[in-house]
C-alpha cells in the first residue's frame, strides 16, 4: 500500500459511479491508522446519500460522518487520521472529498464533518494541474521536503499552513484571517492543517514526530505545533 505516491496524483473526487463499496476495507484501515493526538476519542459512520443533507451541486453514493470528542485540537487529529484514509481509498480506486457543505439530518454535538466517497473512474491527475501556493509562500525558506504538505487539500483551497524551520525540524502555524474570513474558515482550518501533517507523515513514516509546545504566535499566524520529519 503506497500512500505516499497518492499525494502526487490525488484530487478531490466529485464524479462517482454507483457501485457498491466493501466497507470492511475502511474499518480495517482505520483500525490500524496512526492518530496525531491519541488522547482524543473519535468515531465514524457511513451513510447512503439520501441519509444526509447535501448542499453541494454534486453528490456521491456514500458519506462518511466523522465524530470527535471536542477537546482542544480535535480538528488537527481528524484531518490527520482521515486524510490517511482518503489516500488509502485513492490507492484502491475509491474517490473521496472532504465536504464542509453537508450535514447530518439529526444534530449531533460530536459531529465534525462528512467525507463523500464512492468508486470512480475520475480520481487522479497530473502533477502540473495542482493549484497550490509556492513553496516559498508556505515557509520561511524554500524546502522541497515540504512538497507533500504543499500539495495537501484544504477547504476552498485556502492552504492555511505556514512552516518555520527550527534546529531539528519545523514549527507549523496556521494563517490568522480577518474577521469575515475567520467566521467561514476557522472551523475547517485545523482540519486543513491536520491534512497537511498527514501528508508529511505518510512521506516520512519512520521519522515523523509531532508535539505541541508552548510557543509564541508569529505575525499573521497562530502556532499549532512542532514536528520532525
Ligand atoms: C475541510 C475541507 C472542506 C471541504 N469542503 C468542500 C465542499 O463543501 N465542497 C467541495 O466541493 N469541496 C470541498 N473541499 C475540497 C476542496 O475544495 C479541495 O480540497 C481544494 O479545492 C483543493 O483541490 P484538490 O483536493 O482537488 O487538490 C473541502 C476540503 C476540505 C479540506
Amino acid at each position: 500500500m503506497d500512500l505516499e505516491k497518492q499525494i502526487y496524483l490525488r484530487k478531490s473526487c466529485r464524479k462517482y459511479l454507483d457501485d457498491e463499496i466493501d466497507f470492511t476495507l475502511i474499518d480495517d484501515f482505520l483500525s490500524n491508522v496512526k492518530p496525531l493526538i491519541p488522547e482524543i476519542d473519535y468515531s465514524y459512520e457511513i451513510f447512503a446519500k439520501n441519509e444526509v443533507k447535501i448542499k453541494t451541486r454534486w453528490s456521491a453514493p456514500y458519506y462518511l460522518a466523522i465524530y470527535s470528542e471536542k477537546k482542544e485540537n480535535y480538528g488537527l487529529n481528524i484531518g490527520f487520521i482521515f486524510q490517511q484514509l482518503s489516500l488509502y481509498l485513492q490507492s484502491i480506486n475509491i474517490g473521496s472529498c472532504w465536504v464542509g457543505l453537508a450535514s447530518l439530518k439529526e444534530k449531533n454535538p460530536e459531529f465534525v464533518i462528512l467525507i463523500s466517497l464512492g468508486k470512480s473512474d475520475d480520481i487522479s491527475r497530473d502533477i502540473d494541474s495542482f493549484k497550490r501556493k509556492k513553496l516559498i509562500e508556505i515557509s520561511d525558506f524554500e524546502d522541497e521536503r515540504l512538497i507533500p504538505a504543499q500539495l495537501a487539500p484544504s477547504a476552498v483551497n485556502s492552504q492555511p499552513w505556514y512552516f518555520k524551520h527550527t534546529d531539528t525540524g519545523f514549527d507549523i502555524y496556521k494563517v490568522k484571517y480577518n474577521l469575515v474570513k475567520r467566521k467561514i474558515l476557522s472551523k475547517w482550518n485545523d482540519i486543513d492543517v491536520g491534512i497537511a501533517l498527514a501528508h508529511l507523515y505518510v512521506s516520512n513514516k519512520d521519522s515523523f514526530k509531532f508535539e505541541i509546545k508552548n510557543k509564541e504566535n508569529i505575525k499573521g499566524h497562530t502556532y499549532v505545533g512542532s514536528l520532525i520529519i
